[in-house]
């Protein structure tokens, strides 16, 4: 039988990745991914494209945030100014979580220097009627412009993105960005099924982008939660997790590692690893092997240089960094990827950057 019926999922799952056959299967990258031995740390930064770089800021001018995002050429030229300014072990993708969004029809604009705005908040059972699931066409973009960086890239890994039903919740629900959280909390405290459901869709939805991202090629996917450390541990289990966990799940068998970040979730490590993370990132309150006995065995870290240190001299940078090696030492000789606590800021020195990957590939060189 052809004809689609409701019960089939919205995006087709693929066997595997493409790129479990790809040249940067056996990269640094991958390799400490999987827990294989490595020639040195891989290194890449959150929020590593765009930001800081001049070469970014004049290919943007006069382009909307959401509308380069859907130009495959310039996401594709983005992308790939990190790789060749700063010698990064893995590219990732140019796009942003709230894409998804605007994909299945939610009026949504990232205004610069505020972040994602929603012009009509999900707050009833109403509201979610707009959230339906997303289908490959509903991102050609997406699907064209990883083509483009696959050939691009070669040996380098391509890493694709989604925002996790919380952190996209907490903007669909408040209108925006928001320090609180108070109307999102309200919801799901309140309205417990209401909240089940806007999870439960969002989940849907992540999946579907991440899907779409692994069958165009990247070789591997990080959910982002940015916000989810402002929950408790069981309010996190509770309400939280089961939609997590179902995204990870809808890629398991794509045989690209998923790698799982939040800031501020020291408490909440073990729980996020439990819901199907094969990678965990950190921030930089934890100490690398603290994080790896919340996270427990077999799974490798990602992190966690407090991104403020970039702003402090060359030799305090290297201090730091070589701390954060240190602490990985507790994983073994692999399983550790660095990279900052939190992402990339705007007024970041570029060249600190470039100088600290040079420093983490020499230090870490085995
Ligand atoms: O990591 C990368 O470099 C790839 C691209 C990427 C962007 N956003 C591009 C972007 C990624 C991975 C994201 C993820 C994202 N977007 C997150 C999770 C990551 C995190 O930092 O915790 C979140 C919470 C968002 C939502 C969002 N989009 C915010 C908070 C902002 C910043 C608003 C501002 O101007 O300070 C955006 C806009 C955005 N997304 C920019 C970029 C390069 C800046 C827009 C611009 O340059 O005009």
């Amino acid at each position: 039988m052809t004809e689609k019926t409701a019960a089939q999922p919205a995006v087709p799952t693929p066997a595997v990745s493409p790129a479990v056959h790809g040249p940067a299967h056996d990269s640094v990258f991958l390799r400490a991914c999987r827990h294989e031995p490595v020639s040195h740390t891989p290194v890449w930064f959150m929020r590593q494209a765009g930001r800081s770089l001049p070469e970014y800021l004049k290919v943007r001018e006069g382009i909307g945030m959401l509308d380069s995002c859907m130009r495959p050429e310039l996401v594709k030229e983005i992308t790939m100014q990190p790789v060749r300014r700063h010698k990064v072990d893995a590219a990732i993708f140019f796009s942003d979580i709230v894409v998804p969004l605007k994909a299945v029809g939610i009026d949504v604009d990232i205004k610069p220097g505020v972040g994602p705005v929603i012009a009509d908040p999900i707050r009833t059972a109403a509201d979610l009627q707009r959230l339906r699931p997303l289908e490959p066409d509903d991102v050609p973009y997406v699907t064209e412009a990883i083509g483009l960086l696959v050939a691009e890239l070669g040996a380098t890994p391509l890493i694709g993105f989604a925002g996790a039903p919380y952190t996209l919740a907490s903007y669909l629900v408040e209108g925006g960005p928001s320090k609180n959280h108070e109307r999102t909390k309200a919801m799901m405290y309140g309205a417990p099924e209401l909240w089940a459901e806007l999870v439960d869709r969002l989940a849907v939805i992540t999946a579907g982008f991440l899907k779409v991202q692994i069958a165009a090629g990247v070789s591997a996917v990080q959910l982002f939660d940015s916000w989810v450390g402002s929950l408790a541990p069981d309010d996190y289990r509770r309400s939280v997790m089961p939609a997590s966990t179902k995204v990870f799940e809808a890629v398991a068998d794509l045989g690209v590692p998923r790698i799982h970040f939040g800031v501020g979730t020291g408490e909440l490590l073990g729980l996020m690893s439990e819901a199907g993370a094969d990678v965990v990132g950190v921030d930089w309150r934890v100490p690398l092997n603290v994080a790896s006995l919340r996270v427990g065995p077999g799974k490798a870290l990602q992190g966690n240089l407090d991104p403020a240190v970039l702003y402090a001299p060359t030799k305090v940078v290297e201090t730091k960094a070589r701390e954060v090696l240190h602490a990985a030492n507790a994983l073994g000789t692999s399983g550790h990827i660095f990279n900052l606590g939190h992402g990339v800021l705007p007024s970041m020195d570029p060249d600190a950057l470039s100088r600290l990957v040079a420093f983490v590939h020499e230090a870490s060189a085995r």
